[in-house]
């Protein structure tokens, strides 16, 4: 199992250049599913989209894959479609479920596993089959898979979301596309990766209108093929920002529209972080006295569950009393333990972790144990004393493309071994 051994408290200096958005990518290569021709480009080189693929190829589709240029060409003959998703492919990938939406609306049928849980919690899926029900589909759980149909094909109807989902509402546009007459979803999650989503799918011919957390589809009877450039990561970026906040001299992000991270970076501010927006880049100068905060995860434009074990690296280095409350995931304090090894003073309470800061971080042998984890540990590594070995760094490449050599071209002291 490889590691990464991280030298602490060298300061980054130079420009990282941010990759594509991993949670842009998957929903769009699931939904090529139901078109003819499609190239895609800036998808990131990642472990999550390279199964994806895999899934893809194993339905039946043509996937050639450019790593030089990170660039895809899908093709969809529809001849041997396979409309099922194994359990191999998506107990490592979650986001296979969102097969399950095309598969059922372009094909009448599909199986697909169950995900199963992960380490930040249980993650159901019932939401993602509430609104398929909706749409007519007859589902049956059976051995660990869901077992979908739509003789008649799925059907328009007017669907509120008791709770807002990402995967869910992905999964009920993308369906919703190719059913007969107009659906009508509210209370959606409007995270930049679904508007992306959005724009990849009316370039493909389909009718989809969004006004705030409602979004109205209509159906179509020709779709084209199309080309689409995949947005910016954006837990990527906010992932350096931090970065740099935490012990960079001066540090440059590109590739990146910082109006959509508008609220991380104001929060970032508030914390005393020197941030220059500029317009498709950010600096970041050397910030000495962090100030402590008070924060709590929600759905977008709230402040991304997705970026809080990396916010919570930051608070150690803050003067005074912090707190994250995580209110998306019921289990994602997983990377507490292995920070308070490293000398973290953070308690929890409930959804609620409690940071004394600042504290003094030293290496120590910790364990990644999800992605997003994984890469606060590297955050703590490199601004800890002495060296820090980070282990199932497996986790860390699901999402993170090139993250080691992107540090190690700012000076930093990391290597995978
Ligand atoms: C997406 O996961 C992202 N993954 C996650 O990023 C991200 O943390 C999450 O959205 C929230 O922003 C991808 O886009 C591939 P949800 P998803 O459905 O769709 C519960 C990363 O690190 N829920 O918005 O699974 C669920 O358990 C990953 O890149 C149900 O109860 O998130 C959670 O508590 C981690 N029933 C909450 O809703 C359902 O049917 C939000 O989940 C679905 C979800």
């Amino acid at each position: 199992m490889q590691k990464l051994t991280i030298k602490g408290k060298k300061k980054l200096s130079g420009t990282i250049s941010i990759s594509g958005s991993k949670n842009a990518s998957l929903p769009i290569l699931a939904s090529t599913i139901l078109f003819k021709k499609v190239n895609l480009k800036n998808i990131p080189m990642v472990k999550d989209v390279f199964t994806m693929i895999e899934l893809l190829r194993f339905i039946g589709l043509k996937v050639s894959i450019n790593s030089k240029n990170n660039s895809l060409k899908i093709s969809n003959s529809n001849i041997k479609i396979n409309p099922i998703a194994p359990y191999k492919l998506v107990k490592t990938m979650r986001a296979g479920v969102l097969v399950l939406g095309p598969l059922l609306s372009k094909f009448k049928k599909a199986k697909v596993s169950l995900p199963g849980g992960c380490a930040i919690g249980t993650r159901p899926v019932d939401l993602h089959l509430f609104a398929l029900k909706k749409l007519g589909a007859k589902i049956k759980i059976k051995e660990g898979y869901i077992y979908a149909t739509a003789t008649d094909g799925l059907k328009g109807e007017k669907i509120k979301f008791p709770k807002i989902s990402v995967g869910a509402t992905e999964n009920a546009i993308i369906a919703a596309t190719h059913a007969t007459g107009e659906t009508v979803l509210l209370n959606c999650a409007i995270e930049p990766e679904i508007k992306d989503l959005i724009d990849f799918l009316k370039k493909s011919g389909c009718d989809i209108k969004c006004n705030g957390r409602k979004i109205t589809i209509n159906s179509k009877k020709k779709f084209k093929n199309s080309k689409h450039t995949i947005m910016f990561d954006r837990i990527e970026a906010g992932t350096y920002l931090i970065a740099s906040a935490l012990i960079g001299k001066k540090m440059t992000l590109t590739n990146l529209k910082p109006k959509i991270i508008s609220n991380e970076i104001k929060t970032l501010k508030k914390m005393g972080v020197k941030i220059k927006v500029q317009k498709n880049k950010i600096v970041i100068s050397e910030s000495s006295n962090i100030k402590n905060q008070v924060l709590r995860t929600s759905p977008y434009p709230g402040f991304p569950t997705d970026l809080q074990a990396q916010m919570m690296v930051l608070m150690t280095k803050a003067n005074g009393v912090s707190k994250i409350q995580e209110n998306i995931f019921e289990n994602r304090f997983m990377h507490v333990p292995e920070l308070k090894r490293m000398g973290a003073k953070i308690e929890i309470k409930n959804n609620i972790a409690i940071i004394n800061g600042p504290s003094k971080l030293s290496g120590a042998e910790v364990m990644a144990t999800d992605l997003r984890a994984s890469v606060s540990l590297v955050l703590a590594g490199l601004v800890a004393e002495n060296r820090t070995t980070i282990n199932r760094i497996y986790h860390l490449d699901r999402g993170y493309e090139n993250l080691e050599k992107k540090f190690v071209k700012c000076k930093a002291n990391i290597k995978r071994i």
